[in-house]
């Protein structure tokens, strides 16, 4: 994960502002998704955010349910997760594509399309079980997708986001094309603090799934697949992955 994503550790210090930037509100989205969860029937009391980043949602969820914990592959977004929520919530480091706490919770997310990250359909197929294998009897997974074909401009898009903190400023500029079944994605980030001005690239390539596709990921993992074209209070506006285990 380091070598596919330098930004989620280089610049892991920046990420909140980037997204403060683009005005994402992780707590209405915490609440949007407990109040589904809650609208089937699932009673929330423990809950596990895999690729949880710097623990924003888990903030949020921590507030409405009495255990969380959270998993990342980068070691610099779970310090910076750690800080946020303290020691009461249990943080692993964790590769999504195969992980065992040995444990179950009542709900299990995956959000901000972190399930982007995986190479191809196989390796969706090992996240999905992984994460399923941490579903309660009764409870459910909700897995922010990354983009479908269907939802992908074929020209691509171009992108710049600005943020200012205490010790610099910082620019991400991105650019996306279509190739094929992925979407090839480039970022240059440029931070300036008071010891001078770094910069870095990042090149990503992030296969494009169906919503079929990935429901069949869900039903594979032994849980019933559902899709949502949208959910109210989710910003992305890629839709929703939900997987129900029988209680
Ligand atoms: C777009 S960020 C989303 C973080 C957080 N869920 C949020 O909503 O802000 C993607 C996260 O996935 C993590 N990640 C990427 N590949 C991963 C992998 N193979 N295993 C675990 N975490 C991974 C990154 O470290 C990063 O924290």
């Amino acid at each position: 994960m380091t070598a596919r994503a330098p930004s989620y550790h280089d610049l892991a210090g920046w990420y909140d502002a980037l997204y403060d930037a683009r005005g994402k509100d992780y707590d209405r989205e915490a609440r949007a998704l407990l109040e589904l969860a809650g609208s089937r029937g699932v009673a929330v009391t423990s809950l596990l955010d895999v690729a949880c980043g710097t623990g924003r949602h888990l903030a949020s969820f921590a507030g409405r349910v009495d255990e969380v914990a959270g998993s990342d592959g980068s070691a610099d977004m779970l310090t910076i997760a750690a800080a946020r929520l303290g020691p009461e919530v249990l943080l692993h480091e964790a590769d999504l594509r195969d992980f065992d706490l040995g444990r179950t919770f009542d709900v299990v997310t995956c959000l901000f399309s972190s399930i982007g990250h995986v190479e191809d359909a196989e390796e969706l197929d090992a996240a999905v079980a992984a994460m399923a294998r941490h579903v309660a009897p009764g409870g459910m997974l909700l897995v922010e997708p990354w983009l479908t074909p269907e939802q992908v401009r074929e020209d691509g898009v171009r992108d710049i986001v600005t943020a200012e903190q205490q010790d610099g400023v910082i620019a991400r500029v991105a650019s996306s094309r279509r190739e094929g079944g992925v979407l090839a994605l480039s970022f240059a980030w440029a931070v300036a603090t008071p010891g001078g001005v770094a910069t870095l690239e990042e090149h990503l390539r992030m296969p494009l799934f169906t919503a079929d596709r990935y429901v069949a990921a869900v039903d594979r993992a032994g849980l019933a697949g559902e899709w949502l074209d949208h959910l109210d209070g989710l910003a992305a506006g890629r839709g929703l992955l939900l997987g129900r285990r029988q209680p």
